[in-house]
């Protein structure tokens, strides 16, 4: 055998030993930190320390799950320094604040780990006081949110006049400045509609409905279209209690006199669904009590229109008395 070829076998073999025993015996610093106390096994296999077991940590555990597109990224990505506990938990100590400011560092208000994409975009004008409905819904982000970039959102105006003065200043039917409707726009014009018009309901009459026996052109109260004059909401200021329509009804020019109409009537119809709820507190029970759902019409027992006195007699067998 060749002396020379021994010798590099046992060289070889010496190496060898030397080296198994470092690399199996001595396991190399941890570096993970001094306090870092899960068993390496865990994670670690005998194979590569920069390779580890998939699914050998069970990160739920940790006060940060990982959850949509987190668990796709390697440790590393976010254990910079891998001493695990350092990992910061705020989404904007790891991403960039696109929005420059503008809104915050609270990105989990509008964003979620699935994707950047933004699917609550109504809720977050709600929530900022802005509702986004009707015209404004399908308006392009940027007629409102003129910021060079389009990823900054900084504070806009959210009062209409902010937006629509020209439109206030142009219009002609009526003409608001000389009607002298203030520029509060939200007070009579509603977000619900299409348009600033009733017929697409982007006019709001308020706490007084035009439906029912109402549902008149606007000159049929505003006469000459007169929106200046301030009208009152009495029905007997427009409707008269002596009126050719009810003249067959004397008592409203004697006994009802007391009363506004809205008293027993609604704005449907004259006719329907007369109902004089104070007649209870007045006059005696009708609409609770004993007698509750026992009539059917006021002249039950007010038997003469003209002169409107109770009479029992359709019912019992006395003629007058109280009412239970
Ligand atoms: C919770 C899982 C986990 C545990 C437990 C763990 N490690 Fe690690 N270790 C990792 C991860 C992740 C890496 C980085 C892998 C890579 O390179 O992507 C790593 C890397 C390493 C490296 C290579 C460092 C480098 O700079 O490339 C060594 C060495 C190491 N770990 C040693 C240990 C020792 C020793 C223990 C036990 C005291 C241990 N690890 C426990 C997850 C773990
Ligand atoms: C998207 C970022 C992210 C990824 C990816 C990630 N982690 Fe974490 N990890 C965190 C954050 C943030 C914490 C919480 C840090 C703290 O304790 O406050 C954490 C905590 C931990 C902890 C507990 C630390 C402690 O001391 O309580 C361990 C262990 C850990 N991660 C291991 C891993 C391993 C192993 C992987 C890869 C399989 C991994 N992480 C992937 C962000 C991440
Ligand atoms: C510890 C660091 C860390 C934290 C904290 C963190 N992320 Fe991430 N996130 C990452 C890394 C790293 C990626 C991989 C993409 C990359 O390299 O930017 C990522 C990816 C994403 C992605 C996938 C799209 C993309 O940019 O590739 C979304 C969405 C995301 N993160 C949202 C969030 C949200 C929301 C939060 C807060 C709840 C958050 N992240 C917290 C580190 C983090
Ligand atoms: C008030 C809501 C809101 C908050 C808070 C918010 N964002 Fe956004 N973000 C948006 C909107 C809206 C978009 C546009 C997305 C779209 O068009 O679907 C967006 C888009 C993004 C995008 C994608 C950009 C692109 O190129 O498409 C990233 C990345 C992003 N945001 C990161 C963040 C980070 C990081 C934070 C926290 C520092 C944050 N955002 C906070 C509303 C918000
Ligand atoms: C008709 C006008 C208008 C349109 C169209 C509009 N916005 Fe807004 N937006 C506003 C107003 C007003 C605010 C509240 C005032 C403010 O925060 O500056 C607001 C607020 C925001 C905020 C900040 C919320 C917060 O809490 O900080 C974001 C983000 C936003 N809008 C995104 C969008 C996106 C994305 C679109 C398109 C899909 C859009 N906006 C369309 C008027 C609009
Ligand atoms: C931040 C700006 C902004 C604010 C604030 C704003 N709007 Fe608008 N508005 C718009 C934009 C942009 C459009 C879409 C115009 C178009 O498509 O031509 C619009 C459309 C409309 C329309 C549809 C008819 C038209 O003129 O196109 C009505 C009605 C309307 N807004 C009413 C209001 C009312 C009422 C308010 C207050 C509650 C308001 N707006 C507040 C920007 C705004
Ligand atoms: C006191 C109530 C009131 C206020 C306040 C008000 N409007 Fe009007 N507006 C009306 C009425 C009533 C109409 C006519 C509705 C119809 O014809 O159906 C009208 C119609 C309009 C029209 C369409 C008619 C035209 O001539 O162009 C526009 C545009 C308009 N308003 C804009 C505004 C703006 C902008 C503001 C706020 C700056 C505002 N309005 C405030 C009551 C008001
Ligand atoms: C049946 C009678 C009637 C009809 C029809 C009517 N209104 Fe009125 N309107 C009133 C009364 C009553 C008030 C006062 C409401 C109040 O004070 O709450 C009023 C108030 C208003 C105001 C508020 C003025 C202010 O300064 O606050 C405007 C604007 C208005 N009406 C416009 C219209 C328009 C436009 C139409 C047609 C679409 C119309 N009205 C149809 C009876 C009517
Ligand atoms: C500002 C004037 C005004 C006020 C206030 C008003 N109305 Fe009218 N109302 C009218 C006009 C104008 C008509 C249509 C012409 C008519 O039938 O007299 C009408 C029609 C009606 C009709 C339909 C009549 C029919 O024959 O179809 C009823 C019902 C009615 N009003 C009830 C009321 C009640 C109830 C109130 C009080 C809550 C009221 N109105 C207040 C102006 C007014
Ligand atoms: C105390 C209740 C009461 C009040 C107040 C009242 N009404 Fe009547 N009204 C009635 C009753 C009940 C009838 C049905 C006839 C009857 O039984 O006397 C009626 C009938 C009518 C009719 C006829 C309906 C038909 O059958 O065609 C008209 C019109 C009418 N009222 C108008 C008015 C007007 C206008 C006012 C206010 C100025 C008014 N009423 C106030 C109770 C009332
Ligand atoms: C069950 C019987 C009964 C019914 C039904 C009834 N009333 Fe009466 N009403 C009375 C009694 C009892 C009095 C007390 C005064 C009297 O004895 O004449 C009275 C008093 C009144 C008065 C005051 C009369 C006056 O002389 O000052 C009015 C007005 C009146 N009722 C309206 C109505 C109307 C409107 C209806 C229908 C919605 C109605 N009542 C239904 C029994 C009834
Ligand atoms: C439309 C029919 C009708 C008319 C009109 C009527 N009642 Fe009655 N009344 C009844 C009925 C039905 C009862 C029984 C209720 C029960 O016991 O549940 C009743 C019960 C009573 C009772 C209570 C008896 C008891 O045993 O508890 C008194 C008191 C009474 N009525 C008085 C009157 C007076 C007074 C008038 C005239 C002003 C009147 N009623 C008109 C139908 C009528």
């Amino acid at each position: 055998m060749n002396t020379k070829f021994m010798n590099y076998k046992l060289i070889l073999l010496t190496v060898f030993m030397f080296w198994g025993t470092h690399a199996f015996a001595v396991s190399p610093k941890s570096p993970h930190g001094a306090n870092f106390k899960v068993e390496c096994t865990t994670c670690h296999t005998t194979d590569d320390w920069n390779k580890i077991k998939p699914n050998g940590f069970n990160h739920n555990k940790t006060h940060f799950p990982l959850t949509g597109q987190h668990k796709m990224i390697s440790c590393k990505k976010c254990h910079t320094t891998l001493e695990f506990s350092k990992a910061p938990t705020q989404c904007s100590a790891c991403h960039t604040d696109i929005h420059q400011g503008t809104v915050g560092k609270d990105c989990e208000r509008c964003h979620n780990t699935g994707s950047w994409i933004v699917t609550n975009v109504k809720r977050i004008h709600r929530e900022a006081g802005f509702v986004l409905a009707g015209a404004h819904a399908t308006a392009d982000c940027n007629r409102c949110h003129t910021s060079a970039s389009s990823l900054r959102f900084d504070n806009i105006r959210s009062d209409c006049y902010a937006c629509h003065k020209d439109k206030y200043d142009a219009t002609t039917s009526p003409n608001h400045r000389a009607a002298g409707f203030d520029t509060d726009c939200a007070r009579c014009h509603s977000m619900v509609g299409r348009n600033w018009l009733s017929n697409g309901r982007g006019f709001d009459h308020g706490a007084f409905p035009l439906t029912g026996g109402h549902k008149l052109d606007c000159i049929a109260c505003h006469l000459n279209n007169d929106y200046s004059k301030k009208l009152s909401t009495d029905c007997s200021t427009c409707h008269s209690l002596t009126g050719a329509q009810n003249a067959k009804y004397p008592a409203h020019a004697t006994k009802f006199a007391a009363f506004d109409c809205s008293a027993c009537h609604s704005i449907q119809a004259w006719d329907a669904g007369i109902k004089f709820k104070q007649h209870d507190s007045n006059f005696g029970k009708i609409y609770s009590g004993k007698h509750k759902g026992k009539w059917s019409s006021c002249t039950d027992c007010h038997t003469n229109d003209a002169n409107y006195a109770a009479k029992c007699t359709k019912c019992h067998s006395f003629s007058t008395g109280s009412l239970p």
